[in-house]
Order: C-alpha cells, then sequence, then structure tokens
C-alpha cells in the first residue's frame, strides 16, 4: 500500500466545541490512497518541541483531495495544531495502518464514543456509497455532553443512515452510554458491528456483539511515536498473549484478536 510523507496545506479549521477542532488540509496524494480506519501521523510543530509526529485517524476524504481530522486539544501537540491557520503547510505521513473490513450487503452497526467518532465518518461514507443502503446501517455516537456528539450527527446523517446519539448527562440524546442502545438492537447474526472509543466502551461493544452472535472490528487507540513499525512504542497484547504493533497489525482488529481487561 502507497504511503507517502506530503506538505499539505491547511484548507480550514473548526473549533466544534471548547476543545474539539476539525482540520481539513489540502493532501492529494495521502488523500487519493485512503480507506477507513487508516491514520496519517501530522507533525504539530518545526524545531525542537514537540519532536515527534502524532497519531490521529482520517476522518474524512474527498474527490477534490481534502483530507480531515477531527481532534481534541489535550497538550502541547494539539494546543499547537488548534493555531493552525488556513494557508499553512504541515507535514503529513499516511495513510498509515489496516483499516476496517467492509462487506457488501451487511447491516452494520456504527459505535463511537468521545474521539472514537472520527473514524466512523469515512467508514460511514464508503459504506454507503459502496457496500450496503444507507438504511441498514445505523450509527450509535457518544460523548460526555452535547458538544461532543450535536455538531457531528449531520455529517453522519447526511449519507441517509440512522444516528442515535448518547450522552453521559443526558444534554443530548439519550442519557447514558453507547453500550445501552446497542445492546437494544435488534439484530441478525450476519450484521457486523464496528466500534471506536475508550477502552472500557470498546470492550462492552465487543462484549455484547458475541453475546449476539456478530462479528466485531474494534480500532485502538494507541500512542505512537514513528508509526511505521520501527519504534516498538505501540504494542498490544493479543489473544493467544504475544504483541501485535498496532501501527502497522492495526489499529483496527476483529474483537476476538485482542486481549481485553477483564
Ligand atoms: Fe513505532 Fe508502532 S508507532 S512501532
Amino acid at each position: 500500500m502507497a504511503q507517502y510523507q506530503e506538505n499539505a496545506i491547511v484548507t480550514r479549521i473548526e473549533q466544534l466545541s471548547f476543545d474539539n477542532f476539525r482540520i481539513s488540509f489540502d493532501s492529494p496524494q495521502i488523500t487519493a490512497d485512503s480507506r477507513p480506519g487508516q491514520f496519517v501521523m501530522v507533525r504539530s510543530a518545526e524545531g525542537t518541541a514537540p519532536l515527534l509526529r502524532r497519531p490521529f485517524s482520517i476522518h474524512q476524504v474527498d474527490a477534490n483531495g481534502n483530507l480531515q481530522i477531527y481532534f481534541k486539544v489535550v497538550g502541547k501537540g494539539t494546543q499547537l495544531m488548534s493555531q493552525f491557520i488556513a494557508g499553512e503547510e504541515v507535514s503529513l505521513l499516511g495513510p498509515l495502518g489496516k483499516g476496517f473490513e467492509m462487506k457488501k450487503d451487511k447491516a452494520v452497526y456504527l459505535v463511537g464514543g468521545g474521539l472514537g467518532i472520527a473514524p466512523l465518518l469515512l467508514l460511514t461514507a464508503r459504506l454507503a456509497e459502496n457496500y450496503t443502503e444507507p438504511k441498514k446501517i445505523t450509527v450509535i455516537l457518544g460523548g460526555r455532553t452535547k458538544e461532543e456528539v450535536e455538531p457531528l450527527v449531520e455529517n453522519f446523517t447526511s449519507y441517509g443512515v440512522t444516528v442515535l446519539s448518547t450522552t453521559d448527562d443526558g444534554s443530548f440524546g439519550d442519557k447514558g452510554f453507547v453500550t445501552n442502545i446497542l445492546e437494544k438492537q435488534v439484530m441478525s447474526t450476519e450484521s457486523m458491528v464496528y466500534t471506536c472509543g475508550p477502552e472500557a466502551m470498546m470492550a462492552r461493544v465487543y462484549e455484547i456483539s458475541k453475546e449476539k452472535g456478530l462479528a466485531c472490528q474494534v480500532s485502538v487507540e494507541k500512542e505512537m511515536a514513528c508509526g511505521m513499525g520501527a519504534c516498538l512504542g505501540c504494542c498490544k497484547t493479543k489473544a493467544d498473549g504475544d504483541y501485535t504493533h498496532v501501527c502497522i497489525n492495526g489499529p483496527v482488529y476483529y474483537g476476538e484478536e485482542l486481549q481485553w481487561a477483564k
């Protein structure tokens, strides 16, 4: 799979809530080869600090070479990124990793919590455009508050899919967790579940999928220094006790491939 180091131009910055941002880049090479579930490494600044690139899921791409990432300000690097300005050149490396496996004509459930919503938008787009009828796609979005969920809903509904929302405080959608909604769905065992979000949430999504006899793909979040299998910084334990490099073997796995905390 082709990978590129591309000097992308920032075309737009959207502040979707107090600390959640979405950046659009003109990045035609990476965009052309991007699959849902893959990621890019973004260099947040030139010079000394912070030195390393950081991984971000590919949130959306379009036919005009635009690539989007969606992130929360959690430290120095993301703080710097939130101050990018349109026209600025930023070094991106990607597309990296193994994306989601998509199959024809399946009913699918996409379950995203917090920033884990990020990779599900491109997945929704590709599924709806090429794999299954939009009415067979259900997206369940969750966050702590309205600010984390509401700004993204329209991006998903624009594909004609069903979107169900939850918030921890009940300020938008149902009060509670995405897993409460998933549990209530009537699903055929032919359905596929895709999830990304906090580890405990994904563990529960996998458990529910297993109980219902469904295949479940999880997109794992891990710190990454190189993104290319060279630094051992992204190891995760597999079900058989061995290790896997999330950056090259993931970030997407079938639930049964990984070891989950009890
Ligand atoms: Fe360096 Fe995976 S991030 S090996």
